[in-house]
């Protein structure tokens, strides 16, 4: 069941890009339908040589199979590039459709999903979702191919040399998927000792002053010496797990190739096997070596992908809780007058126990300047972020000119207000466009009477 939810989630990433993926599909199918042409003009080409032959005809049989693999090898570069192209769109897309999606959720949203988490989910997790849009439906695709059409070649060729030569096929498969488990372990070790190591340094550095007033130098580097061995350690075992692996399939397909060739021999020998029919075995057994060995890191990549499915879908499916009532009436801020009022207002903060507002009414009149003044935890920032619907208010509990302020449209209420918070915070560009983040069209003039009325005027140079 969830597995069908998540096909049809992959399905929806793909519709729009059913043009490449097809083209790349058809790229995938001509390629393995030459590589098993090839072999079978130069089987003709051998069987030729035994019998009468001329030069030209040989020279002919040459060209065509060099032209021939020249067109595959760029048939096939151009299947990477649509099937890879596709994965690519699809990551720049969810990324798109993430941020566009958290710019909706509302504080409360941000409070209870950690922003790392959020950020890895948005980062790493897409990727995976993009190397099993590419990698996985590529490999998967091309062996689909490769198996189907040059199976039933081999087998017309030599059934017992073909059952014989693969034999080993399923074990080089295994040992893959095995490997491929551990690989992606150890890589998820090699990342942790990273972001540990980053962690370290940033915090260190900015408690440098701590650190060198308190003397402890010599144990933040015998500190950092250790996260910085656990890096080591966990690269050298990863190379370790690669250097084994790729020297075992070579090994494997060269056994493969080994008993064609006794077994082939024999049979040429007892004049039971054409020498073209050995020789075309001995390149199709080849060729099935890379989408065999490529099928188990597949199967790595698309279980990887199928939590990354679900840790990004999370994200999508999450409901705003702040949003525009299908009834909202327009509020232009030239007409709001700012007559404010709260009817036993009450507010809780999810998970929280006790009420932070606790059946307020008051009005506010227009040209009114009122001040709240209470003991800290009262609810004073509470009641201020209602106002702008930072928080899920109820309705029927705050009006702005008589107006349910869940039935005015969100952009008109906030463009209503103008609020300072309690914190401040610089986005990371010039002062000036801080100034006017709220209306990038400000004036230059303008802009600098603020930072004057401001005091911050003499400071920036
Ligand atoms: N994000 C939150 N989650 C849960 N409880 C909160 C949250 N923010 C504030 N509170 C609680 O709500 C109450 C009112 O807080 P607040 O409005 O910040 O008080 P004030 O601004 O008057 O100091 C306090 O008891 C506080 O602990
Ligand atoms: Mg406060």
């Amino acid at each position: 069941m969830a597995t069908t939810r998540r096909l049809a989630t992959l399905g929806a990433y793909l519709r729009p890009h059913w043009r490449e993926a097809t083209l790349g599909i058809i790229a995938l199918l001509t390629v393995n339908g030459l590589g098993v042409y090839i072999p079978l003009l130069i089987r003709s080409a051998v069987d030729k040589l035994s019998e009468s032959f001329t030069y030209g005809e040989i020279l002919r049989s040459v060209v065509l199979s060099v032209s021939l693999t020249s067109a595959m090898w760029l048939i096939r570069m151009a299947s990477r590039i649509w099937i890879f192209g596709v994965g690519r769109q699809v990551e720049f897309e969810l990324k798109q459709k993430i941020f566009e999606h958290l710019l909706k959720l509302e504080p409360a949203y941000f409070a209870t999903n950690p922003v790392g988490d959020l950020i890895s989910r948005a980062t790493s997790d897409v990727d995976k979702i993009r190397s099993l849009l590419g990698f996985a439906v590529l490999n998967l695709v091309n062996a689909v191919f490769a198996y189907t059409l040059t199976l039933p070649v081999m087998l017309y060729l030599s059934v017992d040399l073909t059952l014989a030569s693969l034999a080993i096929y399923p074990l080089m498969f295994l040992l893959v998927y095995i490997f491929s488990d551990r690989l992606r372990n150890e890589q998820s070790q090699v990342q942790e000792s990273i972001a540990d190591i980053s962690q370290f340094i940033q915090e260190d550095v900015s408690g440098i002053s701590l650190i060198k007033i308190y003397a402890q130098e010599e144990n933040e580097r015998r500190a950092f010496a250790e996260k910085n061995q656990n890096l080591l350690w966990a690269k050298l075992k990863q190379a370790q797990s690669r250097n084994t692996l790729f020297p075992l399939i070579a090994g494997l397909a060269n056994i493969s190739s080994l008993i064609i060739i006794w077994l082939g021999a024999t049979r040429i020998l007892a004049g039971s096997l054409a020498v073209g029919d050995f020789v075309a075995l001995l390149i199709y057994v080849e060729r099935l070596v890379f989408p065999t060995a490529l099928l188990g890191f597949t199967i790595t990549a698309y279980q990887r992908g199928e939590v990354s499915i679900d840790r990004v879908e999370s994200i999508l499916n999450s409901q705003p809780k702040i949003k525009n009532s299908d009834q909202s009436l327009a509020l232009p801020s030239s007409s709001v007058k700012g007559e404010i009022t709260a009817k036993n207002l009450c507010y809780t903060y999810p998970g929280s126990l006790s009420p932070a507002l606790d059946n307020i009414s008051f009005t506010i009149h227009p040209g009114e300047l009122v001040a709240i003044v209470g003991a800290i935890g009262a609810g004073k920032s509470t009641l201020a972020n209602s106002l702008p619907r930072l928080l899920d208010v109820q309705p029927g509990q705050l009006f702005l000119d008589g107006v349910d302020i869940t039935q005015t449209p969100l952009l008109d209420l906030r463009g209503a207000i103008t609020y300072v918070p309690q914190d401040s915070f610089l986005f990371s560009t010039t002062i000036k466009n801080n100034i006017r983040y709220g209306d990038p069209t400000e004036k230059q003039d303008a802009i600098e009477r603020i930072a004057q009325r401001s005091q911050i005027h003499s400071e920036i140079i």
